[in-house]
């Protein structure tokens, strides 16, 4: 199945993690920050995100990532339901948004009764592990930034168990990211 291919409607929800990594597997830097991603946002290449974006029904987020999702210009997930884990009593500043401190499989269920098929895992680490901790993650996409940040904000929170991942794809770019695909099969191991 392609990056932009949907489950059918008897199967799980799928869950994708699809996110930016630096080769040292850092998501962002020390201070949180993504502005070391900036040189590699151009106008003439979207690295296959909009067919990805049009792909998915819903996004879910940390609260940190959210919080910094406000702090920018335009609200980056125009026209998807958002959730937000957190277990701070907030209140959501815009409609698409609705918080939960549910566990990510409550959510996974909620998701396969109101007919999310394929839900866009925003990260941050934090939230990321969550979920695969509970092996709730299906598809990992990372785009391989050329840059080695040194220190920073991992892939996925440290803990957890070992996951084996079948590569189901490889895609460079000219200017030096390279998009990996990664599925996630429960029980197998290397
Ligand atoms: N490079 C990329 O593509 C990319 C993508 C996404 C994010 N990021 C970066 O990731 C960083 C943020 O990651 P992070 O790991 O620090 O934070 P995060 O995962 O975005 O958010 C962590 C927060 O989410 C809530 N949370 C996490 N797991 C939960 C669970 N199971 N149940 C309920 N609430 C849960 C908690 O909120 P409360 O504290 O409110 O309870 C927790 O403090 C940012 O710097 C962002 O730039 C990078």
């Amino acid at each position: 199945m392609g990056i932009g291919e949907r489950v059918r409607a008897d199967e799980p929800p799928e869950i994708v993690y699809y996110v930016a990594s630096s080769l040292d597997g850092r998501i962002a830097t020390p201070d949180r920050g993504a502005e070391w991603l900036e040189p590699f946002e151009v106008e003439d290449e979207d690295y296959g995100y909009a067919a990805f974006y049009a792909s998915v029904d819903a996004v879910i987020l940390g609260r940190r990532t959210y919080e910094q999702c406000l702090s920018f210009a335009t609200w980056p997930y125009p026209a998807k339901p958002c959730w937000v884990f957190s277990r701070r009593p907030l209140e959501p500043a815009r409609p698409e948004v609705t918080f939960t401190s549910e566990s990510p499989g409550a959510l996974v269920a909620r998701f396969a009764a109101e007919g999310v098929r394929r839900a866009w895992l925003v990260g941050g680490a934090e939230l990321a592990a969550s979920f695969r901790n509970e092996g709730l993650i299906h598809e990992y996409v990372v785009s391989v930034i050329p840059m080695i940040l040194g220190e920073g904000i991992p892939l996925l929170a440290p803990g957890g168990p070992r996951d084996s991942l079948v590569l189901a794809g490889v895609k460079p770019f000219g200017n030096g990211v390279i998009q990996l695909r990664y599925l996630w099969t429960k029980g197998l191991e290397w």
